[in-house]
């Protein structure tokens, strides 16, 4: 039988109901402490009680210099695992398996949130200085945050508040973690050449460029339980085809090492590095080739993300073999339940169970 979009999916011992995932998505919503509110537990909860199989937070921050603004999670102290714990369990409680976003924003951290206008805040104005490979700031900002290079023992700290967001995430009743390295935040930017200049092992060579995301998701790995799963997202390119920079071939490369440590599915986004990336085809599916490539070339299971917004187009991703999840971002922003919805357009009602408290609207 062909898997469908309301097909389920296991990673290790963990089921996914379908294949439909709440793909990341910051929400800028915190009280400046990186503590999780209501605005947190309404959302993903939402998302949970519409369908999906798999709930993900925001990007978390791994230390408070993590963040992209004041306003983002994080889950650097106990605190942050207490408040996030009872939104994981409403989301088990809803038959989604709750996932958590790792994250450290690098370069492009300490900016006020989108509706404040992406502002850099400089140290004396509810920002920090931020940490990257390489001290270039983000190109073309007047005046950029404060940036200092990451020295070997800031890298060796960084993999240690990786593990231990793990941890803390593990204690909050997460069941998958996921390590972002993508869109040109910290991790990306020591793949890219574009944003790497350093000389020790973790710059130059391919190799070199690569070392700090295998050695993050190997701690990950190494607190995260057997028989539970272990995502990483990257970008398959930087979008800028005419300079020295990160390439789907790179990717390729990238995502097999990571399934010998054991990721248990690669999460495929773009870009997000530089602000000259030139998308050739920003419409439907414009990301989901590089997810069917990476899939085709490696035994690692993959997740399209990308202009998806239709039911049709999800389940043809699944049904065609392009990718085993179907990511979805602003369409769950447009319609929580878009999971309930799919199934009815798909003839797949019964693939799908609405909350006994809204039958009354669906019979
Ligand atoms: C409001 C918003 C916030 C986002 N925050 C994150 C994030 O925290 N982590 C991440 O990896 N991607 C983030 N993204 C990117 C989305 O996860 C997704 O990759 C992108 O929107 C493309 O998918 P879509 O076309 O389904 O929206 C964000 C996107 C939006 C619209």
């Amino acid at each position: 039988m062909t898997d469908d979009l309301f097909s389920s999916i296991s990673f290790r011992e963990s089921t996914a109901r379908n294949r439909v995932m709440v793909s990341p998505m910051c929400q800028y919503s915190c009280d400046g402490d990186g503590l999780a509110t209501d605005w947190h537990r309404v959302h993903l909860g939402s998302r949970a009680t519409g369908g999906a199989g798999i709930v993900m937070t925001e990007a978390t921050a791994v230390e408070p210099r993590g963040r992209i603004s004041p306003d983002d999670l994080g889950i650097w102290s106990d605190d942050h695992a207490e408040a996030l714990a009872p939104i994981t369990e409403f989301i088990r409680d809803r038959g989604a398996l709750p996932a958590i976003q790792l994250a450290h924003a690098g370069r492009k951290a300490s900016k006020t949130s989108p509706w404040d206008g992406n502002q850099p805040l400089q140290p004396d104005e509810r920002g920090w200085e931020a940490i990257a490979p390489s001290a270039d700031p983000w190109p073309y900002e007047d005046t950029p945050p404060q940036l200092r290079e990451m020295t070997t023992d800031d890298i060796a700290t960084l993999v240690d508040d990786f593990a231990a967001a793990a941890e803390r995430s593990l204690d909050a009743g997460f069941e998958i973690a996921e390590v972002h390295a993508a869109h040109g935040y910290l991790l990306h930017e020591f793949l890219s050449p574009v944003t790497n200049d350093r000389e020790d092992e973790y710059g130059g060579s391919l190799e070199n460029r690569t070392r700090i995301v295998r050695e993050v998701t190997e701690a990950v790995r190494d607190v995260w339980p057997d028989d539970k799963p272990v995502f990483v997202r990257i970008s398959a390119t930087d979008w800028l085809p005419e300079r020295e920079s990160w390439t789907i071939e790179d990717s390729v490369h990238l995502a097999d090492r990571l399934g010998d440590i054991g990721a248990d599915l690669i999460d495929v986004s773009a870009g997000g590095l530089h602000p000259d990336q030139r998308i050739p085809n920003p419409g439907p599916n414009y990301q989901v080739p590089f997810a069917e490539r990476i899939r085709e070339d490696t035994d690692v299971p993959v997740g399209a993300v990308g202009g998806i917004t239709e039911p049709a187009q999800a389940d043809a991703l699944i049904r065609n073999g392009r990718a085993d999840l179907a990511i979805i971002g602003r369409e769950h922003l447009r319609d929580p339940y878009f999971t309930l919805h799919a199934a009815e357009e798909l003839d797949a009602e019964d693939s799908v169970e609405w909350p006994i408290q809204y039958r009354r609207a669906v019979q």
